[in-house]
């Protein structure tokens, strides 16, 4: 297999984690680094043996030949830095969620097939060992006809620091940083089956706090905060009825008073059986009586894997597992959630 040169666009928090799965596979060569703060990108690829850095994607593409790019920006730069990627031919792996704006996504996505760009989106959770057996089950059809899920994921204190609220850079709040991951595991699991209909309720519960003796995700780059901003919401709850009659149940906070949870948890209900996560559990009948089983999962780094199945599209030519389609189509569930809110009604997805 021929070697991948990678540029990682927006040297923050996420990329420390590319950065190490991206050196730890043979195939692939991180040539540049890029972020606005010079500073970083400098640093970072200093202590990374990277040879080049740049503070724009523009100056990196008309000085470097890379294969791929990386991008870990905030949500709203994402489209507008993989359209100069893809525009130069440079398949893109882009931090989730895919962007802010349908419209601009949707000409992302024009692009990228006429570049012939690989796209795909970190929805990093449907690399773990534990969802890909759950997701065989479903696809094996073990539950018979899955009529209720409900996927969840509450913090207690766990606003992230930084531009995630200021609704200019990320979009949305916790919907759009955790729900992201929460409603696309669940839609995944379930077959990602077409939309019939979508309530939504967001709002800022909580909003700023001073809890003492509890950390959060933060920004590498506190300057595109300065003003301290926090204009989205930090709790959102969604039903989505889906054409094939299943309905989901969606809850994420990031802050609110009550029991923490350790990570995504997912129930899913079928005639035949159901399955919960995490730990991942089974439930079913057999010969009348019932049964719960935990099948043992060996835990593997999703990040890795996200990262090894990119390159090796690439490599292959193969389509990515998470594509920008279905990037795109998460987000405008995202995006009927806030609307349904904003309007107090239903959205019908015709
Ligand atoms: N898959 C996951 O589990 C996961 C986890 C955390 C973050 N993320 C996603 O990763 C992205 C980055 O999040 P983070 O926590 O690393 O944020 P961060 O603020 O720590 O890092 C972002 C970096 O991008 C740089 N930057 C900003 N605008 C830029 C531009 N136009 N060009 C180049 N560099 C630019 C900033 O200076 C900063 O260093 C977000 O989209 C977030 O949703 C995904």
């Amino acid at each position: 297999m021929r070697n991948i040169n990678v540029a990682l666009v927006g040297a923050g928090a996420i990329a420390e984690t590319h950065l190490v799965n991206l050196s730890s596979s043979s195939q692939v060569k991180i040539t540049s680094i890029v972020d606005i703060d010079l500073e970083r990108a400098k640093q970072i690829s200093a202590n990374n043996n990277i040879k080049h850095y740049f503070t724009d994607i523009n100056e990196m593409t008309s000085n470097v030949k890379v294969d791929a790019v990386i991008i870990c920006t905030p949500n709203q730069t994402h489209i507008p830095i993989a359209k100069i990627a893809a525009d130069q031919g440079i398949h893109v792996f882009m931090e989730k969620p895919i962007g802010t704006n349908l419209k601009e996504v949707q000409e992302y996505l024009k692009l990228a097939e006429t570049k012939n760009v690989i796209t795909m989106i970190g929805m990093t959770h449907r690399f773990r060992s534990d969802a890909a057996i759950l997701k065989e089950y479903a696809d094996r059809n073990a539950f018979g006809n899955i009529y209720y899920a409900k996927a969840k994921l509450f913090r207690r204190r766990g606003t992230p620091k930084g531009w995630f609220t200021n609704k200019a850079l990320s979009g949305g709040g916790a919907m759009m940083d955790i729900g992201v991951h929460v409603l696309d595991l669940a839609w995944w699991l379930l077959g990602k089956p077409k939309v019939d209909s979508i309530t939504g309720h967001t709002l800022t519960g909580l909003g700023k706090y001073d809890t003492k003796q509890v950390s959060s995700w933060e920004s590498k780059n506190k300057r595109l905060n300065a003003n301290d901003l926090f204009d989205v919401e930090d709790f959102g709850a969604a039903w989505i009825r889906f054409k094939n009659k299943t309905v989901l149940s969606l809850e994420v906070a990031w802050a609110m008073n009550g029991e923490q949870d350790d990570g995504i948890s997912i129930e899913i209900l079928g005639d035949k059986g159901g399955a919960a996560l995490a730990p991942l559990t089974l439930f079913r009948e057999e010969e009348g009586t019932l049964v719960k089983s935990n099948p043992l999962v060996e835990k593997n780094n999703p990040f890795q894997s996200e990262i090894d199945h990119f390159i090796e599209c690439i490599q292959t030519g193969a389509p990515p597992s998470v594509d920008g389609e279905q990037g795109y189509q998460v987000l405008k569930m995202l995006q009927a959630i806030y609307q349904s809110s904003e309007e107090k009604r239903e959205i019908h997805f015709y």
